[in-house]
């Protein structure tokens, strides 16, 4: 990692779960822990980035000298996205975001009667696609979650979401969602780079170089 290869540069990391209300006790979520997100956001900020962190609700300590600013669900996750992204060069979208959200929300805590009750959902936005969309958008970095194919369906999402990099990561059974350790293949127009099995730590060390050499366009291929 050049010593400070994103001095000046702005870069803006979504990490951890969201939260999506059932009732005022109940939420629908998942198994990430952000330690992904804030492994990238403490590595940036090494390399001399300034690094705003958009997180759900995890349990980790903000990095040194990183600007943090904590939500609970996609829709509170987009909004600080694009109050902020605007000033970044670089968007790594990390987070475990909620396809859906209940349609409903109870207003009240909802009352077990033994009977089987049926959730409707909703789709949430999907910010990663949206920060691609922008009128002049940041490199952006995506997360594939996949059980199975993963390479074809990281690939995929390169073109649907309109990404320029996207990281391909095997999850379930243990993998991928809180642990320390992860293997993950980097694909982009022309290149693939596999990283691990390694710390989450050096992963995002890795992770940063690759984008910081995208960004001054010395990014070879594979
Ligand atoms: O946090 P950890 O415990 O370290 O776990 C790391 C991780 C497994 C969460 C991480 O490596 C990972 O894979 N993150 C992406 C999880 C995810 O939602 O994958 P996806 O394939 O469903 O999403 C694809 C991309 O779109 C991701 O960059 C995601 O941040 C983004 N997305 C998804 C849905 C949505 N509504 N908005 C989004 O921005």
């Amino acid at each position: 990692l050049g010593s400070r290869s994103l001095t000046g540069r702005c870069v803006m990391v979504t990490a951890g779960p969201t939260r999506e209300p059932v009732d005022p006790v109940r939420y629908l979520g998942n198994r990430s822990s952000g330690k992904t997100g804030f492994a990238i956001a403490a590595a940036a900020r090494r390399a001399g980035a300034r690094v705003i962190l958009v997180a759900g609700p995890v349990n980790l300590a903000t990095p040194p000298g990183v600007e943090r600013v904590d939500v609970q669900t996609a829709e509170e996750m987009r909004y600080a996205v694009h109050a902020w992204v605007g000033a970044c060069d670089l968007f790594v979208g990390t987070a475990a975001v909620a396809d859906y959200r209940p349609a409903e929300p109870a207003a009240g805590k909802v009352k077990r009667d033994g009977e089987g009750r049926t959730l409707s959902l909703v789709p949430n936005p999907d910010i990663l696609a949206e920060v691609a969309a922008r009128p002049k958008p940041p490199l952006t970095m995506g997360f594939a979650a996949e059980t199975g194919d993963v390479e074809a369906n990281a690939r995929a999402k390169l073109a649907s979401k309109g990404i320029d990099l996207v990281v391909a990561n095997e999850v379930g059974e243990g993998k991928g969602f809180d642990t320390d350790d992860n293997t993950v293949t980097v694909l982009w127009e022309g290149g693939r780079r596999r990283l691990g099995p390694a710390p989450k730590t050096e992963l995002a060390r890795e992770l940063v170089a690759l984008a910081a050499a995208r960004l001054d366009g010395t990014l070879q291929g594979g």
